[in-house]
């Protein structure tokens, strides 16, 4: 089932992110990485900055978790995770599929360079890696990332995006 998750999902959804980014441990450059991966401040943040939760649940049990927030004239895909146990069984795509049909902007995600099967992942659902100039221009533009984490960064656009610009 998916559902909205709300504030009282907050302890939920981070336990979600931690057990899931475990995929990235000695993946990511190791000064990007934290333990946790995400503090609960930072989620809270995300939160008031206008990230909405959304969640997957097998037998009342929060197995993924994807954010979107619309910034601007887009729509971002923020925080993706699925519990590393549920991880390749369809959860993910699933929720960025019910996400994807509840948008109508163009849809933009970025992720570690290093990830590249969170890579392969987005491109299996249409979408389709920006150049390094426009990703520079993007994440300035959408996100706000320090310098550092946009050089270890992509971003991948959906069809609407390529289609707005032409691409
Ligand atoms: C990326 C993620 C959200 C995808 O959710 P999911 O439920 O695992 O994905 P689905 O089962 O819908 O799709 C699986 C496809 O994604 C890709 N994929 C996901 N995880 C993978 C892995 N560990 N290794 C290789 N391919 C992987 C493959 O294309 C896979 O297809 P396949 O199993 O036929 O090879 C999830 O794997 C995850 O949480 N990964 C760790 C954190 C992460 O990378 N988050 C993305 C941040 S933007």
């Amino acid at each position: 089932m998916i559902r909205r998750l709300d504030p009282d999902d907050l302890a939920a959804i981070l336990a979600v992110v931690i057990d899931g980014a475990e995929a990235y441990r000695g993946i990511i450059p190791p000064d990007r990485w934290h333990e946790p991966y995400m503090p609960e401040d930072a989620l809270r943040q995300e939160l008031a900055a206008g990230v909405e939760f959304w969640g997957q649940e097998v037998d009342g049990e929060l197995v993924g978790v994807m954010g979107v927030q619309p910034v601007r004239d887009v729509t971002l895909i923020r925080h993706a995770y699925v519990r590393t146990a549920w991880q390749r069984k369809g959860f993910g795509g699933a929720l960025l599929q019910h996400l994807l049909a509840l948008t109508s902007t163009p849809v933009m995600i970025g992720t570690w360079a290093a990830a590249e099967w969170a890579v392969r992942f987005y491109e299996r659902h249409g979408f389709r890696l920006v150049s390094p100039d426009e990703k520079e221009r993007l994440l300035t533009t959408y996100w706000t990332v320090p310098a550092r984490q946009r050089e270890t960064s992509v971003v991948l656009a959906d069809r609407r995006w390529f289609a707005r610009t032409g691409g």
